[in-house]
């Protein structure tokens, strides 16, 4: 007689699981996020019992063994071949997490079709939409007589059935591995029995049939759906697509790579008839910059490997305020406070009767130390009304005791900078590692204080 299946209530939001329901989960505090799910069965240790043993021999291999170079699908869509370390690899999942509507259908359609031209086998299996909704889609992009093959479908089993049969399929795009759901599970789809069973299956069918996978997984501001989380640790590489709704434009970064490095970035453009890629994405950054107002100052930086100029925008005006406004896009509001604090402390200019904001322009979120400097540049000329000279940029990171400390990837940030005809860097004195750029002169400056004289007394 089959045994009866023990019920657990699982945490959407931190994967607690508890034998009893409640409103409000007791390990992470979020409410209404116990869902009950059939508790998986661990399956005995073979042999340690001593009656039965469940498992057989198997060969074990010498570390010394010369592995041949990993095979590689090259999309020639080169801002994702640059983030997943050269192309695509057979066999591998690859997981695209990212907010609603951010564009990840329609990237992976892009790949689909470009993939399918060069004469592979490509399944895309929608279970989001229905195929005619991905048609009206492909029209727009342009790529409707690309020979992709498409359904819209959710059961495990019928995909797995599916992709069984006929020919080898060279890759198969799951969009989204929430919507997948198993006869043998009882979950609803999207729940986190429900993905991780759907993920496991499909990525062990893909390692053995040598099929790449993409599964597409939703996230939401709060991490509140189950899936993405618990599948980056079963997939190979895990990329997030990022972006501002307001903005067009969309970077693909690289999180997780087996196969690769982590921290690449691609810049893609959503325009009218899909994603387009953006090869110099400083130039974009900058497009629209007005040179001449004060309070922007031009920040190189570094994504992963790559240099990218952005505009910092500052704006400082008196408050009216008991207790000022602070605010932030784009940048972490606690690293503003600290480089308020510092331009009041060390140099003296307190700006505690002012209104903040500050905005990285085109929609860019910035999560490097360095940009303190350019931050701080932009915060002392919207406060003293003087523009900042044109072709300066600024990087650096600020220490609470005032000095600037040095950053990694001077060369190529100056090199950049150059590029786009730049002349000047302000940077740390400290850490010089003989780079130079041909027509570059750096200011190097010990601290803030030296900043804050040059920005009062600028033209
Ligand atoms: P989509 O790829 O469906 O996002 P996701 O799969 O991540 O939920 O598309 C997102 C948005 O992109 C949608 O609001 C419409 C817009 N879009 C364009 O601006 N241009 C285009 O060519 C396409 C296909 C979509
Ligand atoms: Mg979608």
């Amino acid at each position: 007689m089959a045994k009866a299946v023990k019920l657990n209530y699982i945490c959407q939001s931190c994967h607690a699981t508890s034998s009893r329901w409640s409103g409000k989960c007791a390990s992470c505090g979020a409410w209404n996020s116990l869902i009950e799910e059939t508790k998986e069965k661990i399956p005995p240790v073979g042999g340690i019992s001593g009656s039965k043993s469940f498992g057989h021999k198997v060969a074990l291999e010498k570390l010394a063994h010369k592995e041949t170079a990993v095979a590689r699908i090259i999309t020639n869509l080169t801002e994702l071949d640059r983030v997943t370390g050269g192309g695509i690899v057979p066999g591998a999942a690859t997981l695209i997490g990212g907010e609603p509507g951010i564009g990840k259908s329609t990237l992976l359609l892009q790949l689909a079709a470009a993939l399918a031209s060069q004469g592979l086998r490509i399944v895309y299996f929608c279970g989001e939409e229905a195929t005619a909704q991905v048609r009206i889609r492909s029209e727009r992009l342009n790529i409707l007589n690309a020979p992709i093959e498409l359904a819209s479908e959710t059961n495990l089993g019928n995909i797995i059935a599916t992709l069984s049969n006929g020919p080898m399929v060279d890759l198969v795009i799951i969009d989204s591995i929430q919507t997948l759901w198993s006869d043998n599970i009882e979950a609803a789809p999207g729940t986190i029995s429900q993905v991780r069973a759907a993920s496991q299956t499909l990525i062990r069918f893909a390692k053995q049939k040598t099929t790449a996978l993409v599964l597409v997984g939703h996230i939401t501001k709060e991490g509140q759906i189950a899936g993405p989380k618990v599948v980056e640790h079963m997939v190979d590489t895990v990329l997030y697509f990022e972006g501002d709704r307001g903005h067009p434009f969309r970077l693909l970064r690289t999180v997780k790579n087996r196969f690769g490095a982590t921290d690449e970035i691609g810049v893609f453009e959503m325009s009218d008839s899909g994603l387009r890629q953006v090869e110099n994405p400083s130039e974009l950054f900058l497009g629209e910059r007005d040179a001449t107002a004060p309070g922007a100052a031009v920040f190189a930086g570094i994504e992963g490997t790559r240099p990218i100029l952005v505009e910092i925008q500052a704006l400082v005006a008196p408050s009216s305020l008991g207790t000022p406004r602070r605010t932030v896009v784009g940048w972490e509001s606690s690293r503003l406070s600290m480089i308020l604090a510092v331009l009041d402390a060390r140099c003296g200019i307190s700006f505690s009767q002012h209104d903040v904001y500050l905005n990285v322009a085109g929609g860019l979120k910035i999560t490097e130390p360095a940009a303190d400097l350019a931050a701080a540049a932009a915060l002392l000329s919207s406060f003293s009304g003087n523009a900042l000279p044109t072709d300066h940029i600024y990087f650096g990171e600020i220490s609470l005791s005032g000095t600037v400390r040095a950053t990694g990837h001077v060369a190529s940030r100056l090199r950049e900078a150059g590029k786009l005809g730049f002349q000047r860097a302000v940077l740390s004195s400290a850490g010089d590692t003989g780079a130079r750029v041909e027509q570059m002169k750096l200011y190097r400056i010990k601290y803030l204080k030296e900043l804050a004289v040059d920005v009062s007394t600028c033209e």
